[in-house]
């Protein structure tokens, strides 16, 4: 039976391929999509989701929009990563069906309500809504089967040296998902900076006779340009968010540990930071499997073959 899930995003280049391989694997069943601030501004982000599953002719997803900022803080956006749209790069339909009248909020409380089983949660963007969520249901807690987020880091941040852009937007967010006793999957730096797709991977995708394999692969052309700078030391452009649903897919590609991890509110130099026990020295419970490691080749082939899928 296929898994049942909500994508929680900020779309984004990283997001929007994330939700196309979730969409095209049917051993995974999408209850809704929903939006968060992030990447760019809440109005973008939705209009992006809403683009994507135009362009995958899926009009019948529930989309909600979440909360427009951060719980305590300003929004920052990444439009130094993703561009003015968010989806800087190819050309997307206009969003030919309309987000539900519900805030994430609410539509995610009634898919965990309506749910027979477990829902898993998928969120790669800031944890604006998830935290939300757990604070306005904590009776809905236990139709949660796991969260299985992309960010942080247990080495150094891509948004300042200490943080991962997601959980630096909306810390304090993070800090209550990361309390809440669920299961926890963290999908981190550790492991998304080993998920890099290269050139030749890029040009296998351009050479599937679809529109939607022609949209990643334009996607990805864009993607690239930022992480092309030699400081990043990469080959090619970290996948962040698809290592979400690749994990879920195929978890013998990943490795990692159970850990504790605790979310720094107040640092002065690590605002953000994901604080990984990895050597229990603090001796508290761990609270989260992090990701430390994929095999590239094998997550690149999974990615390949599911957009051969389409049409
Ligand atoms: C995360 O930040 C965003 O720009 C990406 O979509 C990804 O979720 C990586 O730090
Ligand atoms: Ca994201």
């Amino acid at each position: 039976m296929a898994l049942p899930l909500i994508l929680d995003c900020d779309p984004g280049h990283d997001d929007a391929i994330a939700l196309i391989l979730a969409l095209a694997s049917p051993e995974l069943k999408v209850l809704a999509v929903t939006t968060s601030a992030g990447n760019q501004t809440p109005d973008k982000t939705l209009n992006n989701a809403l683009r994507i599953l135009t362009l995958l002719g899926r009009h019948d997803m529930p989309v909600a929009a979440g909360a427009p900022r951060p719980l305590a803080r300003e929004l920052i956006i990444a439009d130094k990563v993703h561009g003015e749209s968010g989806l800087d790069g190819p050309r997307l339909p206009d969003p030919a069906f309309a987000p539900q009248a519900m805030t994430a909020l609410e539509l995610m409380a009634q898919c965990l309500r309506e749910s027979p089983e477990p829902v898993t949660l998928v969120p790669t963007g800031p944890l604006t809504n998830i935290a939300l969520l757990l604070a306005a249901h904590p009776e809905l807690k236990q139709k949660i089967a796991r969260i299985v987020l992309m960010g942080g880091a247990a080495g150094p941040g891509n948004w300042t040296p200490a943080a991962e852009f997601n959980i630096y937007v909306d810390p304090e967010a993070a800090d209550m998902v990361f309390k809440s006793g669920l299961p926890i999957t963290m999908c981190g730096l550790d492991v998304t900076h080993e998920a890099q797709v290269m050139e030749e991977d890029i040009e296998r995708v351009r050479a599937i006779p679809n529109p939607v394999a022609q949209c990643v692969a334009q996607l990805l052309d864009f993607f690239m340009i930022y992480h092309r700078d030699p400081k990043w030391g990469f080959a090619g452009a970290p996948l962040h968010d698809p290592c979400t649903i690749a994990w879920l897919l195929a978890p013998s590609l990943f490795h990692g540990v159970e850990c504790r991890v605790d979310i720094e509110t107040c640092g002065i130099h690590t605002l953000g930071m994901t604080v990984v026990d990895r050597y229990d020295l603090t001796g508290r419970p761990a609270n989260a499997l992090v990701l430390l490691g994929l095999d590239r080749v094998g997550f690149i082939e999974l990615l390949v073959q599911r957009l051969q899928t389409f049409g």
